[in-house]
């Protein structure tokens, strides 16, 4: 077979990476790729959301299936577009993908289908909004409607700050059309956990779950970025959590999207938070998550093309999905300054020198004249480990890491250094 992966992150490398171990793979193009996913595959200079040229592509170079990485081009309708002319796609149809593109849209679902989340208020009227928050106490959190390339949710610890939030989204447009509609929603506290369930719009089989560290620094300080570093499978996700996930969360928003005729094919992403066993959603998305997809798929046994397959045959009932009992941590290293502004193009030197069982994920990297790897975005790399317990993939990605260094690099050092209770 023949894949097309789009996308350049470190999800993206993962998921070819992961694909490329299935014996039904021949050969995988990567749309735009990176320096990591040079090296395994075929990089196209397309952009993930010119949906023409990807369409055009995948059809002269007689692509079996095509499997998309961020949600841009899933709220674009790349799905609707490569399934009308009947090709194959991994992905969420545009309509699908609003779970994830319309907090609004998913709140609704949420609260009309009695699927546990926190309890919240839309506007589309700034001065309602206003005199509503006024009304409110602090922590409080204020979600702009559309995607804002995760910026677009503010916990605000008080009420001035959820203003300046409010007026920012609203009134400034910082988010531009994202912020013509305004949630604002109970803050709830506990821990934090992405739960993954593949689903061809009837069956659901959940994915493996993980950890995700959005703060910048150490101690979860600082602002909040893509996610630097994630670890699986968390070790508070007993089988009764993962039978409430499944039987209250995952398999009623199957359910529900079917209802509302958006049959959801594809992996669906939930993002919640656990208060004293009761897991709440804080979003969904239409895609997998990075950095847990670098922790969750290498964990996988089962072959990824014939669940991707399933999923679009609806035959996912006919699958068994297998997860080997290790652990994976993984790093994210990432350009001085990100998440606000950087440099780019520092070489990175050390990454033949590391153990044989380390995997290194690519994410902003392109490959130099010469053939070095150069840094060319916020996130650069993701340091991956497998270990029979957590603590044993954690040594190994933290022995590795020093041996990696480009000019202005900071990573955490607190990944899945996991606090008990
Ligand atoms: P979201 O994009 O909706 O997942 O929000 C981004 C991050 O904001 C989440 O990962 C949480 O850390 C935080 N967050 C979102 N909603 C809430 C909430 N209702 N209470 C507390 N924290 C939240
Ligand atoms: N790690 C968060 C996300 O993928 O949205």
């Amino acid at each position: 077979m023949k894949i097309l992966v789009v996308g350049s992150g470190g999800r993206e490398h993962t998921l070819v990476w992961k694909l490329a171990q299935s014996p039904k793979v021949k050969e995988i193009y990567v749309a735009p790729g990176n320096a990591g996913t040079a090296q395994i595959a075929q990089n196209l200079d397309i952009k993930p959301t010119d949906i023409d040229a990807l369409v055009k592509t995948a059809g002269e170079k007689g692509v079996d299936l095509t499997v998309v990485g961020p949600e841009a081009p899933l709220a674009e309708g790349i799905a609707d577009r490569f399934l009308i002319r009947g090709m194959q796609i991994f992905g969420a149809t545009s309509q699908a993908t609003e779970i994830e593109s319309s907090k609004v849209f998913s709140k609704e679902l949420m609260q009309k289908y009695n699927i546990p989340c926190a309890q919240s208020v839309s506007f589309s009227d700034y001065k309602k909004a206003k005199e509503y928050l006024q009304q409110q106490k602090a922590p409080i959190v204020v979600k702009a409607d559309g995607l804002a390339a995760g910026k677009g949710v503010i916990v605000a610890e008080t009420i001035p700050q959820a203003m300046e939030a409010l007026s920012k989204i609203m009134e400034a447009k910082a988010f531009g059309a994202a912020g013509d509609h305004v949630i604002i929603e109970e803050y709830l506290s506990g821990r934090e956990m992405s739960v993954f369930a593949f689903s061809d719009g009837h069956t659901v089989i959940p994915m493996m779950s993980a950890c995700d560290y959005k703060p910048a620094f150490d101690g979860n300080k600082g602002p909040n970025t893509g996610g630097m570093g994630s670890y699986s499978p968390p070790p508070f996700l007993t089988p009764a959590l993962a039978e409430t996930v499944r039987d209250k969360i995952m398999e009623p928003t199957v359910k529900a999207m079917h209802e509302e005729s958006r049959p959801y094919r594809g992996i669906l992403y939930g993002g919640l938070m656990i208060s004293d066993g009761n897991p709440k959603v804080l979003e969904f998305n239409a895609r997998f998550g990075d950095p847990e997809a670098q922790v969750t798929l290498p964990l996988l046994e089962t072959d990824l093309v014939d669940i991707m397959l399933a999923v679009n045959d609806n035959k996912l009932d006919q699958i068994k999905v297998d997860w080997s009992d290790d652990a994976c941590v993984g790093v994210v290293m990432a350009s001085g300054g990100y998440p606000g502004s950087y440099k780019t193009g520092f070489a990175i030197s050390g990454l033949d020198n590391l153990d044989k069982d380390i995997v290194v994920f690519h994410a902003g990297t392109k490959l130099g004249s010469d053939g070095e790897v150069l840094t060319s975005g916020g996130r650069v790399l993701t340091v991956m480990a497998r270990g029979k317990t957590l603590n044993e993939a954690r040594e190994k990605v933290y022995a590795n890491i020093p041996r990696i260094q480009f000019e202005g690099c900071h990573y955490r050092k607190d990944i899945a250094l996991i606090k008990e209770g």
